[in-house]
């Protein structure tokens, strides 16, 4: 049976949506089927609340119907509709971009606690969608960031939310290796308020979510097969750079709280790590600042 039939009222056509969702095991499915109806249609939510007896034009009942089947595919909702949120604002995300994620604002959160008023540059390594580089610039007016990826793909998205959101002019994007462009600006490094960095550190066998597995980058989730991989080469760049005080904050991965901690171990680089749990009690922002 079609998906839609013939000028179907918004209601039915958000039924048979959300049966299809949910039949392909899509959580949430009625949430995800209004927010794929909205993105066709370009109306709030809530006006297509107050519009459910109405019917759906041919046109926009054709892109809705492939936006459900890309769904039901696992594609993620985010790619469909371009953009994710963060905090209070939104960046654009397209397949190559990683999509951010709600644990990721609590890194922010650590390293505007930990970032000196009188050290107004930061960088924010593996910056991928931008959206912490974007949220500092955004919390601090006086702030320049260096975003720093290796992903051509993801420095070009993440130019151009900043361009969207108004910080365009104190982000420096940079296609690099880690932090192996830095080392030729090692002499202004002691100017540098903060490093961030959430890498990709999922060991690569234990993803099978397929929205991740088949439609993310594995250069962004993938830290290798222990997980551990990016932060063993990045730890050793960070001491090598930072100037003594500067904080070093990390966005960690489930079950990573021994194991990269013990990487800053050497005590005449680092102060002991402190670790904060995210919202569900999981370990998640590591800082440890430069001795
Ligand atoms: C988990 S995503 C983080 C994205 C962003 N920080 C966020 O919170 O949404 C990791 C990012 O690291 C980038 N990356 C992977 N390996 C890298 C490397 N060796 N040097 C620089 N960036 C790298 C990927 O392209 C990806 O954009």
């Amino acid at each position: 049976m079609p998906l839609l039939q013939p000028r179907s009222s918004l209601a039915d056509t958000l039924r048979a949506a959300e049966r299809e969702l949910t039949q392909a095991g899509i959580e949430a499915a009625r949430i995800q089927a209004m927010a794929l109806l909205a993105h066709t249609t370009g109306l709030t939510r809530a006006a297509l609340l107050a519009r459910l007896r109405e019917p759906l034009d041919h046109e926009n009942a054709a892109t809705f119907r492939s936006l459900i089947q890309a769904r039901a595919r696992h594609h993620p909702l985010q790619y469909l509709v371009g953009q994710a949120s963060f905090l209070d604002f939104e960046v654009r995300v397209a397949p190559g971009v990683f999509i951010p994620r709600p644990e990721t604002e609590q890194v922010v959160e650590r390293v505007l606690a930990l970032w000196e008023p009188s050290l107004p540059w930061a960088i924010d390594l593996c910056c991928g969608s931008g959206v912490i580089a974007i949220a500092l610039a955004r919390a601090r007016t006086d702030s320049r960031v260096t975003a720093i990826d290796v992903s051509a793909v993801a420095l070009a998205s993440a130019r151009a939310s900043a361009a969207d959101l108004g910080v365009a002019d104190r982000i420096e994007f940079v296609r690099a290796d880690l932090l192996a462009a830095l080392q030729l600006a090692a002499p202004r490094l002691d100017r540098l308020g903060v490093l961030v960095c959430n890498p990709p550190y999922a060991p690569r066998a234990a993803v099978t979510q397929p929205e991740v597995r088949d439609h993310e980058p594995e250069i962004a989730w993938s830290g290798g097969p222990t997980g551990i991989e990016i932060y063993e080469r990045l730890i050793p760049q960070a001491a090598a750079l930072l100037p003594a005080g500067r904080p070093l904050v990390l966005e960690l991965g489930y079950g990573q709280e021994a194991s990269v901690p013990a990487l800053l171990a050497d005590p005449g680089d680092w102060s002991p790590p402190q670790i904060k749990p995210d919202f569900q009690g999981i370990p998640r922002v590591l800082s440890a600042h430069r001795r």
